[in-house]
């Protein structure tokens, strides 16, 4: 039978028979719905360990994208349930990342043209701090890993034991995916954690000291993406991370 699983003002996500569909409102843009299919498609090409996309169909005028389920709680529920195991939660997180980061695939969209493109749309903010930007996106590493894009709580599942200990993990949700520097995808994760948990919360700073740890990254070579990738997310003009977004764009040198 049909279950509602999520619901969001344009999308509802169905699952049925071992199925997830979601469904996109019918004011959603056509080649958007196509874009995330083909995405996902490219993504899966590469290698990485995610549901298998089934097919793509409209009824009335109304897109829908199917694809295996993944049983499991998402990485919020499981925080929630278990914050005693954050810890142990954060490393299972740069661990399934790391690894898919080893993926790669020549045809997904170039991530720093898209947040030069990011950046170039954004009018709230002065042209001396977008010449900075652009100037220090010019300057990075061009790398061709397979960055994710929104890789947060909510687009990972978890499979687990009967006492809330992670087996393995998969993400969902790679209409954002791209190819480039890991770093820039670290660096974006922490901002989404630092959003999702608030300024406060230690999350995002443990999660940042693994990536660094995991991978003998220097913590400044994550960080000089922090005002970059602020800014790209600036523009999709979420009133709600205004506030904490600008801040970052203008910590330039932060340490
Ligand atoms: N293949 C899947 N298996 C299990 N659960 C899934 C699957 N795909 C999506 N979900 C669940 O549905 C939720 C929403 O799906 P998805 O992340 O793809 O959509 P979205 O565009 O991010 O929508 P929203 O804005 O509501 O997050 C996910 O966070 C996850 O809980
Ligand atoms: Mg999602």
């Amino acid at each position: 039978m049909k279950k509602l699983i999520a619901e969001n003002k344009l999308k509802s996500v169905y699952l049925d028979g071992g199925k997830v569909t979601k469904v996109f409102d019918k004011k959603y843009n056509k080649s958007d719905v196509l874009y995330e299919a083909l995405n996902t498609a490219r993504v899966e090409d590469a290698g990485a360990k995610i549901p298998k996309l089934l097919s793509v169909d409209v009824t009335d005028g109304q897109w829908s994208i199917t694809s295996e389920y993944v049983e499991g709680p998402t990485l919020t529920e499981l925080i929630k349930k278990y914050p005693a195991k954050v810890d142990e939660y954060i490393n299972k997180m740069v661990e399934y990342q790391v690894e898919f980061q080893k993926k790669s695939n020549p045809l997904l969209l170039v991530l720093k043209d898209k947040l030069h493109r990011q950046i170039d749309s954004l009018t709230n903010i002065d042209s001396s701090t977008k010449y900075e930007l652009e100037t220090r996106l010019d300057s990075m590493h061009n790398h061709t890993k397979l960055c994710h894009g929104d890789f947060c709580p909510d687009n990972i599942i978890a499979d687990v034991d009967k006492d809330g200990n992670i087996k393995g993990l998969t993400a969902v949700d790679w209409v954002h995916a791209t190819q480039g520097n890991a770093s820039a995808d670290i660096a974006n994760t922490y901002l989404l954690l630092k959003l999702q948990y608030g300024e406060a919360s230690d999350i995002a700073d443990k999660y940042m000291d693994a990536f660094c740890k995991a991978t003998n990254t220097q913590k400044t070579y994550v960080t000089t993406w922090l005002p970059i990738v602020a800014a790209a997310r600036l523009a999709k003009d979420n009133k709600e991370e205004k506030d904490l977004l600008e801040k970052w764009i203008n910590v330039v040198d932060f340490q």
